[in-house]
């Protein structure tokens, strides 16, 4: 564990894994642009596993952003990956074998669902997917091959956020691990670590970096626990280049400034679309307070606007400041149908199951000034019924 640990977010995104200090030192880590380095005594094995080689992820470019991501999840260590999805594929495969059982939720992000299911094809999985909302009903799909529990903390896009506790329970008392991805809720939401989670997995590509410009992921957890998936990452050659680890260093220095402007931008803006006409239904953590266990409610949301799909795409394309991409978690607003990022790989009855409906629009908030994206909606909003027509 880091000597920052006890300081605030803003404090230990800023200093954490920065050293060596002293006279002359760089204030900033340089980034070691090499594959490997030299070598202690050469015969033995342990000594060859241990130099530095940038497949084995144990660089100091690579190790440097390690330790920033694990003291941001306050855990003891973490292992960069090449994207989120390289997390979540390292984590299941490293966990789950022919004939496994794997218990999972009903509303996964798209990405991931996608992967369980051609696992299950692969591996003749058992996989059980159940309702995030209804913890009493988890208790009873454990079996003697359920080798794995996975989950989201805050699930995209009906920004549904997950009961921790019962979570953590269910894997205390069973023994499974649990792996949960907290990249909508980041650190500063919560840190699933301190609930006795086992392994936290981001899509850095998101809020971690928050610049847009690079593709990463992460896992957290214990040493012991990650022993396994490290020595399988180097395996499969699964590791993060130093140029994404060094841009992704860069980015985590701002994160908590620029994930509490856009907590906040979020939370504007959730309550001032619940109030429009045009708008059926906002789905937002902060709308409902007593029902979230969040340090820092997201900085993501989502809408119904009352209109066809058509009538949205319409709409989407006629924000001046607000930029219609699918991905999310960048400094700029971006918005998408919902049906055409998170849930493009679901088949459109299973999306209609789900809530997820053709004019559910998702909203990532960025840092701009909260008064000029609202300005920018309320224009737009009222243009609504020309495009519907
Ligand atoms: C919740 C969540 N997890 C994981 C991923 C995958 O991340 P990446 O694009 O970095 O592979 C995404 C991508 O959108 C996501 O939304």
């Amino acid at each position: 564990m880091s000597s920052v640990s006890e300081y605030g977010d803003s404090t230990r995104s800023v200093h954490e894994a920065e050293g060596p200090h002293g006279l002359h030192e760089p204030l900033v880590p340089p980034i070691y642009q090499c594959t490997v380095f030299e070598m202690d005594e050469p015969e033995a094995y342990e000594s060859y596993r241990d130099t530095p080689y940038l497949r084995h992820n144990n660089t100091p470019t690579q190790t440097a952003v390690a330790r920033k991501l694990a003291g941001l999840e306050r855990a003891e260590d973490a292992l960069v990956t090449p994207s989120g999805m390289a997390a979540i594929y390292v984590v299941l495969s490293a966990h789950l074998k022919q004939g496994d059982h794997l218990v999972t939720f009903d509303n996964l992000y798209g990405g991931t669902a996608k992967v369980i299911a051609d696992l299950e094809r692969r591996l003749g999985l058992k996989v059980s997917r159940l309702d995030i909302r209804d913890p009493a009903s988890w208790r009873g799909v454990i079996t003697p091959r359920t080798r794995l529990i996975y989950g989201e903390t805050v699930m995209n896009p009906l920004l549904t956020v997950c009961d921790m506790e019962a979570l953590a329970t269910l894997g205390r008392e069973t023994g499974i691990p649990i792996a949960v991805d907290n990249t909508v809720a980041t650190p500063l939401g919560l840190n699933p670590i301190d609930f006795g989670i086992d392994f936290t997995i981001h899509s850095a590509s998101k809020y971690l970096n928050g610049h847009s410009d690079i593709v990463a992921g992460v896992i957290t957890g214990s040493s012991v626990r990650l022993k396994p998936l490290r020595v399988a990452m180097a395996e499969w050659g699964v590791s993060l280049d130093p140029n994404s680890a060094f841009l992704l260093h860069r980015g985590l220095r701002t994160f908590a400034l620029r994930f509490r402007a856009q907590s906040d931008n979020a939370c504007r803006m959730a309550a001032w679309l619940a109030t429009q006409s045009a708008v059926r239904r906002v789905h937002h953590p902060s709308l409902t307070p007593t029902a979230h266990p969040l340090a820092t409610p997201p900085a993501l949301l989502s809408f119904e606007l009352d209109c066809s799909g058509p009538a949205c795409e319409a709409w989407m394309r006629q924000c001046t400041l607000a930029r219609v991409a699918p991905s999310f978690g960048g400094f700029a607003t971006t918005l998408c149908r919902a049906m055409a990022s998170s849930h493009a790989s679901v088949s459109a009855d299973a999306r209609k199951q789900l809530g997820v409906c053709d004019s559910l629009i998702r909203l990532s908030v960025g840092i701009e000034d909260v008064d000029d994206l609202i300005a920018d909606f309320e224009t737009t909003l009222a243009q609504l019924p020309r495009l519907a027509a």
